[in-house]
Order: C-alpha cells, then sequence, then structure tokens
C-alpha cells in the first residue's frame, strides 16, 4: 500500500515507515556511539536481541504511579553514570502502548530531572515537560498510536482513575514495521485494532475537532475498514499488518488534537477495575454512543458521516457491526460480562472522566452511560 503521511508527520518526530525499517536502524545503532536504555515487554525482547545497551527494562503493565518510580529508580543511575561521563543517550521503546508510555515518561522524568511520577504529573500540567532526551518509538501492536501523542497514559488502578502525563515538545524516532506485529496472537491485533478504531471515530465527533484532526481520522478509518479484517484472517501478511500500524499512527494524530471522548471516559474504570483489555473496554460502547449521539438528525455527526463516508448514522451503525460480526469482536468481551454487571453500581460513578467526557457533543448524565452499558452488554449477549 503506498500512502503518503508526510503532512501527519509532527514537529519533533522523524518516522520510518515500511518493512525491516527497525532492522535497518538497529544496524545504524550498532555503528554510532550513542548508549542506549530499552524498554520493552517479554514478547518483544526478541526484537532488541542484537543491540548493545546498558539495561533492558521489562515492562509486566499499563504505568502506574507505583510502576514508573520503581522503574526510575532502576535506571536512573545508569543514566547518571553516562551523563558524568558526557556520552549521549537514547531511550528505546519496543512494544505495545503501555511500553512507549512508560519509555515517554521515564524520557521526561529525566529529561526534566523529576524523580517521582507524580511530580511529572503535577508539571506536566504547567506545560513545563519537553523530551530533551531522544526516544526512539517501535510499535509492535497497532492500537494506540501512543508513538506520536503528546500525551502518556498513567493509572491509578486502587481508584480506577487514569491521568495523562503531557510532554510540552516531542524528541522521536519512530519505526513503523510490519515485522514486529506478524506473530501478534488475533486476541491483541483485535483488541489494539478497535482502540484505534474509536479513536478514530471518537476524534470525529469530538468538540475539539478541527479539519487537520478530520483529515486525518478519514484517512485512517479508511485504512483501518479496509484491511482490519484480512489482518485477522492473515495475521502474516506484512501489506495490511503495516497499514494497521499506520492507521493506528493516523488515530494518535487526531487525538493529539481532538482527543477522546465518551467511549474512552467510560472505559477507563472497565480496564482499571475489572481488568478488561482497553480496546475492548472501548469498543463496548461503541455502538450505542454513535446512536447516543446520533439526536437531533444526526447534527453531532457530521464530521463522523463526513469521514466515514455515510449520508446517516444508521449506516455507519450498520459498518462498524459488520466489522464487529467480521472479526468476533463482541465474543471477546462475554467472559467479562458477569463481574460487569456485579460491578457496574461501583464502576458508574468513575465513568464521567471530565478531560474525556466533555469533548462529546452531547453531554452525557450518569443515567445516559447507565443505559449505554446496559444496552452494550445486551448486544454482547445477543451476540
Ligand atoms: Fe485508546
Amino acid at each position: 500500500m503506498t500512502v503518503n503521511i508526510d503532512e501527519y508527520i509532527k514537529e519533533g518526530t522523524n518516522v520510518k515507515i515500511g518493512l525491516n525499517e527497525w532492522s535497518k536502524y538497529k544496524k545504524n545503532l550498532q555503528k554510532n556511539l550513542t548508549k542506549t536504555l530499552i524498554i520493552t515487554s517479554k514478547s518483544c525482547k526478541k526484537y532488541i536481541s542484537s543491540i548493545n545497551s546498558e539495561k533492558v527494562l521489562e515492562v509486566k503493565e499499563e504505568p502506574t504511579f507505583h510502576s514508573i518510580d520503581n522503574s526510575l529508580k532502576e535506571i536512573y543511575p545508569i543514566y547518571k553514570k553516562i551523563i558524568e561521563k558526557n556520552d549521549e543517550i537514547t531511550l528505546i521503546a519496543v512494544g505495545g502502548g503501555s511500553v512507549i508510555d512508560t519509555a515517554k515518561i521515564l524520557s521526561l522524568m529525566l529529561s526534566n530531572n523529576i524523580k517521582t511520577a507524580l511530580d511529572a504529573l503535577e508539571k506536566s500540567n504547567l506545560s513545563e515537560l519537553d523530551e530533551k532526551i531522544k526516544t526512539i518509538c517501535v510499535p509492535s501492536t497497532a492500537g494506540t498510536g501512543a508513538e506520536t501523542t503528546q500525551f502518556s497514559t498513567i493509572w491509578d488502578k486502587s481508584k480506577g482513575l487514569k491521568y495523562s502525563i503531557v510532554s510540552n515538545k516531542l524528541n522521536r524516532t519512530i519505526i513503523l514495521d510490519p515485522e514486529l506485529s506478524l506473530y501478534l496472537p488475533n486476541q491483541i491485533t483485535i483488541t489494539t485494532g478497535i482502540d484505534a478504531l474509536c479513536q478514530l471515530l471518537e476524534s470525529t465527533w469530538s468538540n475539539k475537532a478541527d479539519k487537520f484532526s478530520a483529515k486525518s481520522a478519514k484517512l485512517g478509518y479508511q485504512i483501518l475498514k479496509d484491511n482490519l479484517v484480512n489482518t485477522i484472517n492473515s495475521p502474516q501478511n506484512e501489506e495490511s499488518r503495516l497499514s494497521m500500524l499506520i492507521s493506528s499512527y493516523l488515530s494518535g494524530i487526531s487525538i493529539s488534537k481532538a482527543n477522546t471522548t465518551l467511549c474512552h471516559s467510560i472505559s477507563y474504570p472497565l480496564t482499571a477495575l475489572i481488568g478488561i483489555p482497553h480496546g475492548l473496554a472501548c469498543g463496548l460502547t461503541l455502538i450505542e454512543t454513535i446512536r447516543f449521539n446520533s439526536k437531533d438528525n444526526d447534527k453531532f455527526l457530521k464530521n463522523t458521516l463526513k469521514a466515514t463516508n455515510h449520508i446517516y448514522s444508521k449506516d455507519l451503525i450498520n459498518e462498524v457491526e459488520d466489522l464487529f460480526k467480521k472479526i468476533n469482536f463482541e465474543k471477546q468481551l462475554q467472559f467479562f460480562i458477569p463481574i460487569l454487571e456485579r460491578s457496574l453500581n461501583k464502576i458508574l460513578p468513575l465513568t464521567i472522566n471530565s478531560s474525556r467526557a466533555n469533548n462529546n457533543p452531547f453531554k452525557a448524565e450518569i443515567e445516559d452511560i447507565n443505559h449505554i452499558i446496559e444496552k452494550s452488554i445486551n448486544r454482547v449477549k445477543n451476540s
């Protein structure tokens, strides 16, 4: 697939796209003298084995205040030794959204001499954080778009809450190489692909959407629609995998401007308190959120319908339903329904995350969300 995304490359980032781009980059890395710290996951270690690094940090979960503080403690002494010798340092993140978000937060903390994640959050609220250390982001999944977003997710799981640490200035090389995602299990491809789908669609109806975010979402949506099913059916198809990485990247570009809205807002306590994977938690309410936003003759979905080439929201709903059916999306959620039903009263008050829910064009009250979740549960039960 040849799609030119030059206009969607952010200042402070350099994007390399294509099969074997990561291998090429690794070879060049061996030639220069930069010291490297690697952040990765267990399943991605095979992709970093040839790099001579100072430290490999394994990420096991989504970043939390606790996990970030522990990771910083592990790498800080090594970082200090490197900078005392005046050597250049690069962080390399190879993995999914949690790995990349962890690396982004650590890069900001090291760059700005911050010792705790809480302090990082406070400083980021004052727009004080720049990425001074170069980070190489190599996504192994096509979902969050974290490689290009300025914000990194950090969780307080005990309270069911999620925060964003925001970077003021980016300093990244992004490598979209399908080689890393060729052996992903379908379950992960579905979860992450539906996260990208929600990000693309939510960004189109967000109150913060503009022409640029809508244009990026339109391209991302078309690519995802044409490739997700094929990727599930032929997981080792390099072209489909690359297309999904590009679509996910574009979802990151769209939400960088427009942010996410109601599906993401509702998803956070579902992930934090009952462990529903992020993409499944967002996708659960996607169709009912489209229906909720379709009030007043689709007035709030004008951008969305333009981006998805539909005239009426019911046609978009049919398209998403069809996509869900083809990838067996709702089956992935069935396991979580009994616990979700039992926990609904506890979860509901946490579903309005103001920084996300306020972007929804139609204000949702708790009763509306209760209704959206109940209808979504029924969809899963009837699938
Ligand atoms: Fe997301």
